[in-house]
């Protein structure tokens, strides 16, 4: 039997769809199983601040299909001082919380790991960024969601490339890694995949795109991760050496909101429920996260501290397929 009585929920880091239908799911997972539960607003800013918020089976309806945070978020910088962390315990301790459950991604679980250091108190991550960039998961909230966003976009620009005979470079997020411009590149049939993981030679596609213009080519697609360098260069470099018009198109933003894929919000369902599971077991510190399609857990120390890796497989299958 756990003597878990009350927990927190946070929701950290940049926000990612499906968030909402993981806090939904931990708040009614863990009324059902006769926890109260607060909510810690505006991130880990929230818990330096002790901005608290009681939730019930109620505060979480209609929620599953909203993107952002009900609970808003934030990148907090103060999470990143010995006082910082000194405030969230004393929090943490002020309400009695005797769980907390964060949803965010690699800088938030860092973050949970210098509070757990500190506080002694129960943390189940809960692996939430459209980057899919976290140790040990397959698959993080949100990342199939803006995955489906930035392809559908392209999808569209596709029309006016081959109309009127143009490249466009499409910059999609990922300031430091490259799986959404993996992903993308590949579900949209793009004929360069440019990842910051990996410096490709800019002379020597220009010679392949001038190439494939010779064999009756008409129009390209370049994914291009904002992490991989200035696009605007990049887009300039290429139409001076290669004669081809040019078109730069940024998503940005569009891909982090909106209303979340059904993937994202069966992951945020499954992942919220395991945690509140995890933490009645008796886990201190851990990460729950796909891995081979089952939901298995990962110690927090290494889903903080270490870097997952590109899959080269799917990078050398992207420039397989291009034209
Ligand atoms: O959430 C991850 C991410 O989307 C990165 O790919 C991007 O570079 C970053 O967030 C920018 O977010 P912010 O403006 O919130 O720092």
């Amino acid at each position: 039997m756990s003597d878990i009585r009350k927990i927190a929920v946070v929701t950290s880091g940049g926000d990612a769809s499906g968030m909402n239908a993981s806090v939904r799911s931990v708040v009614r997972m863990a009324t059902r199983d006769g926890l109260e539960i607060v909510g810690i607003n505006r991130g880990y800013t929230g818990l330096v601040y002790n901005d608290v918020v009681p939730l019930d089976r109620t505060s979480v309806s209609g929620i599953i299909n909203l993107g952002g945070t009900i609970l808003r978020s934030s990148r907090c910088q103060e999470i990143r001082t010995e006082e910082g962390v000194e405030r969230a315990k004393d929090t943490l301790e002020y309400n009695s919380i005797d769980g907390l459950i964060v949803i965010g991604g690699d800088g938030s679980f860092r973050g949970a790991h210098e509070i757990r250091r500190r506080s002694g108190v129960p943390i189940i991550g809960i692996p939430a960024s459209i980057d899919n960039d976290i140790y040990g998961v397959d698959e993080t909230i949100g990342f199939d969601s803006a995955v489906n966003v930035a392809t559908r976009a392209i999808d569209s620009l596709r029309d006016t490339a081959y109309s009127h005979e143009r490249m466009f470079i499409v910059e999609v997020m990922g300031r430091e890694r490259g799986f959404i411009a993996l992903s993308v590149g590949i579900s949209c049939g793009a004929e360069y995949v440019l990842v910051p993981e990996i410096k490709e030679d800019l002379q020597k596609i220009s010679n392949e795109l001038k190439d494939s213009e010779k064999r009756g080519k008409r129009s390209n697609i370049i994914v291009i991760a904002e992490g991989y360098g200035n696009t605007a260069e990049i887009a300039r470099y290429l139409q001076s050496n290669t004669g081809l018009e040019t078109r730069v198109s940024t998503i940005g933003y569009l891909q982090r909101g909106g209303s979340p894929s059904a993937r994202s919000r069966m992951l945020a369902t499954s992942y919220g429920s395991r945690a509140i599971q995890e933490l009645l077991n008796g886990e201190m510190e851990t990460v729950v996260g796909l891995q081979a399609g089952e939901i298995k857990t990962e110690p927090l120390s290494s889903v903080a501290l270490r870097r997952k890796e590109l899959d080269m497989k799917l990078y050398e299958l992207a420039k397989e397929l291009s034209y």
